[in-house]
């Protein structure tokens, strides 16, 4: 593929992915890669821009991330932002200094005249992060830029094509920062915006046609948006050489295995085994309530039934892996293979007789896959399914788990589910579901005792998983859930709604 292409020299900042993102989303291919990369390297791709990002230290010492002066004669253009806006000054031979006064979170910003800020008001709102600050700008820079504490919060050779700003752009609260970076890409390295989802579907089809030529690929699915996308893009490439196997551990959520099944083999004519193991998982499951040994069996049995099914197929050339952009950046080698067992079906490829790793996502951002998915057909709700551990209900089922509670969950969950969609809530909310607690208590119900389960609702905002908020899900929706479960579903009598933050608790509840 010979898109142009925006490098992110990544100097360690906690942004960096988000740079990445923002340019993308801006139509403008991009690769992020350690500072440590030669600058040969850099050149012999032939980027049309350069981005140096925040990271967390001060130029001025001793064994900071620093980069090859001559970077800055290579007649690339190049946007620093903000640790990287400092190392640009450093380098170009301003000085760089502790600053009086720091600042962190939302400032305002003065704007003067740079093709960075066409269009945008005198005054704009930024996110500055900052202990440092340019003292002296280098020669034949200008400043474009100031805040209250910081004289200089943006500075630019024109000539040079040399750019940085202080603050960070590409975070929500600098709220024209998108702009600013698209104005770096067109006005600046003027970008023709040549990375669209439909044609890198095409391309990307093209060429795995002919990487796999005629050749067999095996593919384990989840039926989550990863081995999803993955799959119906190698099934456009080669048809029927791809074989999907879908382990159904019986642990998924209400008819989501049948769903899965349907998809894939009646949209997509997907040549797909699909493996009802329920009996299988919910014997090896029998008694046990420690939610690391749940893990642990779910884990082995997966791929015992995987590997069975393997064999029946025999020798394949190419195993499918659902790597995506992030994982291959978090290896910290930006371009050097990285074969990450999926989080779902772990140690996979020690146990499958094939010969290559094929990631076709491996260089797609998350909603890059999800645009993909859309773009190749996958219905909605699949492309927008929100996350589901490995070891499914099993870790939604406190203490030990039995067919029949099991089915109470998927039915309270479903509801649950149903409620949030009907409230228009689904997006809002990034992961929400119904836990079965193994606690019963005294309820009324008609004229009678009853003495049932409670059941646990979930629901949680958040962009990464890391840290979640409880989600403010509105009091009438828990009102209409609450009363459809119990009316419903049976052998619940009381539902509580659950109001902690992550941390200190986890998202899941085992
Ligand atoms: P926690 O509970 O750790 O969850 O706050 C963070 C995110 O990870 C998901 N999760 C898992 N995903 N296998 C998975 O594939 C697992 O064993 C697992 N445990 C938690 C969880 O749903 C949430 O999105």
């Amino acid at each position: 593929m010979n898109h142009e292409l925006v490098i992110v020299l990544d100097f360690g900042g906690h942004y960096n992915q988000l740079i990445a993102r923002r340019v993308r989303e801006c139509g403008v291919y991009c690769e992020v890669l350690p500072f440590r990369t030669p600058l040969e390297t850099i050149v012999a791709k032939k980027p049309i821009g350069i981005i140096l990002t925040g990271g967390p230290n001060s130029v001025y010492e001793n064994g900071s991330p620093a980069y090859d002066k001559a970077l800055f004669d290579s007649h690339i253009p190049i946007l620093g932002i903000c640790y990287g806006c400092q190392l640009l000054a450093h380098l170009t031979g301003g000085t760089v200094t502790a600053a009086d006064t720091s600042e962190f979170g939302k400032t305002e910003v003065t704007l003067g005249d740079s093709p960075l800020f066409e269009g945008l008001e005198k005054q704009e709102i930024c996110w500055m992060s900052h202990t440092d600050y340019i003292k002296e700008v280098p020669e034949g820079f200008q400043i474009t830029a100031h805040t209250e504490h910081c004289p200089v919060a943006a500075l630019e050779n024109r000539e040079r094509r040399l750019y940085g700003v202080q603050f960070h752009p590409e975070v929500m609260h600098t709220e024209n920062g998108t702009k600013m970076i698209d104005h770096f890409l067109s006005r600046v390295c003027r970008a023709s915006r040549d990375w669209q989802m439909a044609q890198f579907a095409q391309e990307s089809i093209a060429m795995l046609k002919e990487k796999i030529g005629s050749r067999k690929v095996l593919c384990a699915l989840s039926g989550g948006v990863d081995s999803s996308v993955a799959a119906v893009m190698i099934h456009k490439a080669v048809g029927n050489q791809l074989t999907c196997i879908f382990v159904d551990h019986g642990l998924l959520r209400k008819n989501e295995g049948d769903e899965v099944e349907r998809i894939f083999t009646q949209q997509f004519d997907v040549n797909l085994v699909r493996v009802n193991a329920k009996d299988r998982f919910l014997d090896k499951l029998k008694g046990v309530t420690d939610p690391e040994t749940k893990r642990k069996i779910i884990g082995e049995e997966f791929i015992r039934v995987f590997e069975e099914e393997a064999k029946k197929i025999g020798k394949v050339d190419f195993l499918v892996q659902g790597t995506i952009y992030p994982d291959v950046i978090e290896s910290g080698s930006g371009d050097a293979a990285v074969i990450k067992s999926h989080h779902n079906v772990g140690g996979l490829p020690d146990y499958v007789d094939f010969e290559e790793i094929i990631e076709p996502l491996r260089n797609l951002f998350k909603d890059e896959v999800r645009k993909l998915g859309l773009e190749l057909g996958i219905p909605q709700n699949l492309v927008w399914r929100q996350p589901f551990p490995g070891p499914g209900l099993a870790v939604r089922i406190i203490g030990d788990i039995t067919e029949k509670k099991l089915t109470l969950l998927q039915d309270a969950d479903a509801i649950f589910r149903e409620e949030i969609a009907n409230a228009g809530l689904e997006r809002e909310i990034s992961q929400y579901f119904a836990v079965l607690t193994d606690m019963k208590s005294v309820g009324v119900m008609g004229d009678g005792r009853t003495y049932d389960y409670t059941l646990a609702l979930r629901g949680v905002t958040t962009s990464d998983f890391m840290t979640a908020d409880w989600a403010r899900i509105p009091y009438d929706v828990l009102d209409k859930v609450s009363t459809r479960i119990i009316n419903e579903v049976g052998q619940i009598n009381r539902i509580v709604y659950d109001i902690t933050s992550k941390p200190p608790a986890t998202i899941e509840w085992e």
